[in-house]
């Protein structure tokens, strides 16, 4: 066996060990660091989280070329920095934030975690929101992202150049914006100025904006153009399809050929209804979990439809055949209201025996929505580990108010497995805790505290309407307080990192699809 130093030397020799182009940043390096360079995207991480090691590679990639151009990409590690990450609000791993060249009012990173996406975000963030472009710049700028949005308006047309100035502004983490005032590239675009053309990598490629020079008609304009007629879900476009505000319908598809099958197949539909549904395929081998989610069973190819404002869901039935025509049949019932959505739910339990209730779908409005009660309701996942961890203090809890008649009158423990039921909250990570006070049941309160018997009673007594009080009290016997002292330490250190790694549960859970992958669960 070689000693580990020559391996090390041999390594560095063929190129295989380089240097990091990611500086690793610590409380005393991190503020000179941003001061001195303009823009800095930062990471804040921990070494045991799993979407941090998936982005590490594209981090280091993104980093590489970014350099150049004299973009920096840092790292904190938020074991050991704990004081800096704190001071940054950093809630989960890992939290991604640009920095402009002061530690005041960095922005969060919304790009997507891999390589390309952080290089093409990190460059928009360095341009003007609207590049002055001329007949040099013009071409290349047309394929530089995958939606590029020019104006063309006259040197003199202030209003114009404000207006656009207007719309690129809080769109310019999203597409590229660009503008000239050479009458001689809006006439080769066929653009009577003041005039608007977006530039894309889909469908076709060039879509000319016929509307008046208005910035919410732009807007509306750039935000439809830059979702192809059919796309795709995936984890870069996920969330953008959810925060569309427009339904989606997900095709499921099993390879290439089903799935250019129904992109060619559903266009005219999907041209027709543009603006109002959104179509996109989605690969059924790598997110097939997701079709449970849209309460269909995992059989292919499959259809649905979800709303995405109010969560609801209209699968296709699937012991009916899936054609073209029966898609085209079913959303448009689905567009004429004529299809009501499906509710997934466990069996109503016929009684509540245990002093934690189980709340189910179809019996959610009679307990949770019970405005006699304050109502602690727990959205877990039946796989989730925190979720299991947290089941015994629960039932403790539970037990508080359920064993004693007059508390049980006003207090309910509940518990819902959010993957077999659809509950109208928005869930992003288990277990979520949320309290429905008696009488204030559409303003439910998160609950964000610690994991102990004792910080639920106090967040109850504190938050509920009922203000019921079940703390149980202390028995002062010098020996059980010296235990209970010898206990409280590590129970309060466990309960604190729990709730560090449940944020950054939710967090990771909530932004990519890779998530799903490793939850079996959530896209
Ligand atoms: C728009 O106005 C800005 C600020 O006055 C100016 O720098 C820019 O050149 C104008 N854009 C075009 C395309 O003329
Ligand atoms: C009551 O709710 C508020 C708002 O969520 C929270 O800040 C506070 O800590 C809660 N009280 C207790 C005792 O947990």
């Amino acid at each position: 066996m070689l000693p580990k130093q020559v391996l090390i030397s041999l390594m560095v020799a063929a190129g295989v060990v380089s240097a990091s182009d990611v500086h690793q940043l610590k409380e005393d390096s991190f503020d000179d660091f941003i001061a001195k360079n303009p823009l800095v995207l930062a990471e804040f991480y921990a070494p045991w989280c799993g979407h941090c090691k998936a982005l590490a590679p594209e981090y280091e990639t993104a980093a590489t070329e970014l350099k150049a151009k004299g973009i920096s990409l840092v790292k904190v590690d938020c074991t050991e920095e704990s004081g800096l990450c704190q001071k940054h609000g950093v809630e989960g791993y890992p939290t991604l934030k640009v920095f402009k060249g002061t530690t005041d009012n960095p922005s969060a990173y919304s790009g997507q975690r891999k390589a390309d996406a952080i290089v093409s975000y990190m460059v928009k963030q360095s341009l003007p929101a609207v590049s002055v472009l001329t007949k040099d710049t013009l071409e290349e700028f047309k394929t530089a992202d995958q939606v590029v949005v020019v104006a063309y308006f006259k040197a003199d047309d202030k209003k114009s150049n404000e207006t656009f100035a207007a719309v690129a502004e809080p769109l310019r983490d999203n597409y590229l914006f660009g503008a000239t005032s050479d009458p001689a590239l809006a006439e080769a675009a066929g653009v009577t100025a003041p005039g608007v053309v977006v530039y894309r990598k889909f469908d076709e490629p060039v879509v000319v904006y016929d509307g008046a020079f208005e910035a919410d008609a732009i807007t509306a304009f750039a935000k439809t153009s830059a979702v192809p007629l059919i796309g795709e879900v995936g984890p870069e476009t996920y969330s953008g399809y959810m925060s569309a505000g427009l339904p989606l319908a997900y095709i499921f598809v099993e390879g290439a050929d089903d799935k250019a099958k129904y992109s060619d197949g559903l266009k005219e539909l999907a041209k027709k209804h543009k603006g109002k549904i959104n179509f996109a395929t989605i690969d059924a081998v790598a997110f097939g979990a997701h079709a449970q989610n849209l309460n269909l069973e995992q059989k292919w190819p499959a259809f649905a439809i979800q709303e995405t404002v109010k969560n609801t869901k209209f699968p296709f039935d699937q012991t009916k055949e899936l054609t073209i025509e029966s898609i085209t049949s079913f959303v448009e019932d689905f567009a004429a209201g004529k299809i009501e959505p499906s509710i997934k739910s466990e069996p109503k339990p016929e009684k509540q025996e245990g002093p934690v209730h189980v709340v189910v779908a179809h019996n959610y409005n009679e307990i949770v929505l019970d405005e006699e009660k304050d109502v602690l309701v727990e959205f877990y996942a039946h796989w989730c580990g925190h979720c299991k961890a947290l089941a015994p203090k629960y039932e403790e809890l539970g037990k508080l108010y359920f064993d004693n008649p007059e508390f049980a009158k006003k207090v309910v423990i509940a518990k819902v497995d959010a993957t077999l039921n659809d509950v109208p909250d928005e869930i992003q990570g288990f277990p979520t805790i949320k309290l429905f006070p008696a009488g204030k049941k559409s303003t439910p309160i998160d609950y964000q505290g610690g994991r102990t018997v004792e910080d639920f009673v106090k967040f109850i007594k504190e938050n509920g309407s009922h203000h019921v009080d079940a703390s149980v009290e202390k028995k002062d016997e010098p020996a059980a307080s010296a235990e209970t002292l010898g206990e409280a330490a590590p129970a309060a250190t466990d309960a604190a990192e729990e709730t560090a790694s449940k944020s950054a549960e939710k967090k990771e859970s909530s932004t990519s699809t890779e998530a799903a992958a490793e939850t079996h669960d959530e896209l």
